[in-house]
């Protein structure tokens, strides 16, 4: 039997996997002719490589007006303000998240309430919505987690019926569509992230869709300094300078002529996933939604059975990654994420449901059997790496949990290494 890569075995992949970002000669076209233009920054705002860029970006996720902003962080923070979200407010967002899904409604004087998540697609559970809406909600903030999506119909439904202002986190979903609406084009809000890791990427950068005009200007003038962005320049808002460069915006043009392509291969390889994971004792598939129509790969989770594996999400990916495969064990609960707490520790706290703001107690069930045991995220570039990449995936898994089996007290040696 096979000797774990962890304790000298040989690794199953050793072969690189692809690079990411991807990089050609048209970025260095596209950088040079901005540094030639002299225009770099992003004032005035919107440049045009920014203008170009919106454009095409609302065309790929049918949205209908969209922000250029720094990152999909202050998207988040921008959409809340825009939507005139403050002091004592209350804003719904999932306990399985990034630390920035809490951070913003913080950031923009509101309090983050925690809500659970669903077993079988790691998002916002829509019951724990409802349950936590009390007469200072203002609105929810679902994040469409890895290669999932929210149950958007249901939310936007709740949101309908308590008068909530939606903000798609839609960080992770590039190209995802629900219900024949793109990703982040469904609530009234929707906040893309352009970071490094993220399957569009300038580095740094974000795009806010907006569903009406007024929201986009009042969005433009946050960003822009306050400056009035409406056509009579009546409009006057506080704001600060978040505005994308015309560097960021001239790599973005790029990447969304190469996205298509690198898009249709991840999703191929995810259904491909799917089909071999389905066949491995103790995985469990997440829901996939017949409403959930084109699935953005950013990662792809998935759940194992502990009992089966004989080891928690921890041990196998730390053995997983061992044996060259990407892969992580995906989000701690957002009110015990140690980058979230500070803030977190300075929030004025209304007193009328304690419960949802007493983070050193809280344990919501679901989120902590996710994330503490089943939870296992694999990484894109396994996904650009041809079928092999799968069956790569496949062949360590298998020979992690075999060698668990065979052993049972390897997943101490393993959590320990
Ligand atoms: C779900 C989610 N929301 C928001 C963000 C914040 O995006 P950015 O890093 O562009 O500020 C991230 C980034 O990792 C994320 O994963």
């Amino acid at each position: 039997m096979a000797e774990l890569a962890l304790f000298g075995g040989e690794a199953t992949r050793s072969k690189p996997w692809p690079a990411w970002p991807v990089h050609d000669e048209r970025d260095i076209a596209a950088l040079t002719e901005v540094i030639r233009s002299g225009n770099w920054g992003g004032f005035p705002y919107p440049g045009p490589q920014t203008r170009r860029f919106l454009d095409a970006f609302i065309e790929m996720q049918r949205g209908r007006y969209a922000v250029a902003v720094m990152n999909g962080t202050l998207t988040l923070e921008v959409a809340l303000r825009a939507a005139g979200i403050g002091w004592g407010d209350e804003v719904i967002v999932p306990a399985y998240s990034f630390q920035a899904t809490a951070a913003a409604p913080i950031m923009a004087g509101a309090i983050p309430v925690i809500v659970d998540i669903e077993a079988d697609t790691f998002c916002i559970d829509p019951k724990a919505i409802e349950a936590a809406i009390t007469e200072r909600t203002r609105a929810i903030i679902p994040v469409h987690v890895a290669s999932q999506m929210a149950d958007m119909s249901a939310i936007m439904a709740i949101a309908e019926a308590h008068n909530l202002v939606v903000i798609e986190d839609a960080a992770h979903a590039h190209g995802a569509f629900w219900d024949g609406h793109g990703a982040g084009a469904l609530g009234q809000f929707g906040s893309f992230s352009m970071q490094s890791t993220k399957i569009m990427t300038a580095g740094e950068g974000g795009v806010l869709l907006c569903q009406t005009e007024e929201q986009a200007w009042r969005a433009a003038s946050i960003v822009d300094c306050g400056r009035p962005h409406d056509p009579s320049g009546a409009l006057k808002i506080q704001g600060g300078n978040y505005r994308m460069t015309e560097l960021q915006a001239a790599l973005l043009n790029i990447a969304i002529e190469r996205f298509p392509s690198q898009f249709q291969q991840r999703e191929e390889m995810a259904d491909y996933m799917d089909e071999a994971l389905s066949e491995v004792d103790g995985v469990r598939l997440l829901r996939r939604d017949p409403r959930h129509q084109k699935r953005a790969v950013y990662c792809y989770s998935f759940a194992i059975d502990p009992q089966i594996f004989g080891a928690t999400n921890a041990v196998v990916a730390r053995a997983l990654l061992a044996e060259g495969i990407p892969c992580d064990r995906g989000y701690d609960p957002m009110y015990r994420y140690e980058l979230f707490q500070p803030m977190a520790s300075r929030l004025a706290v209304p007193s009328a449901f304690p419960q949802y703001f007493d983070y050193e107690a809280m344990r919501l069930p679901v989120v902590e059997r996710v994330s503490g045991a089943e939870a296992m995220w694999l990484g894109e570039e396994i996904f650009r790496a041809g079928a092999s990449g799968v069956d790569d995936v496949i062949s360590a898994l298998r020979k992690v949990q075999a060698a668990l089996t065979r052993e049972p007290s390897l997943a101490e040696r393993i959590s320990a290494s």
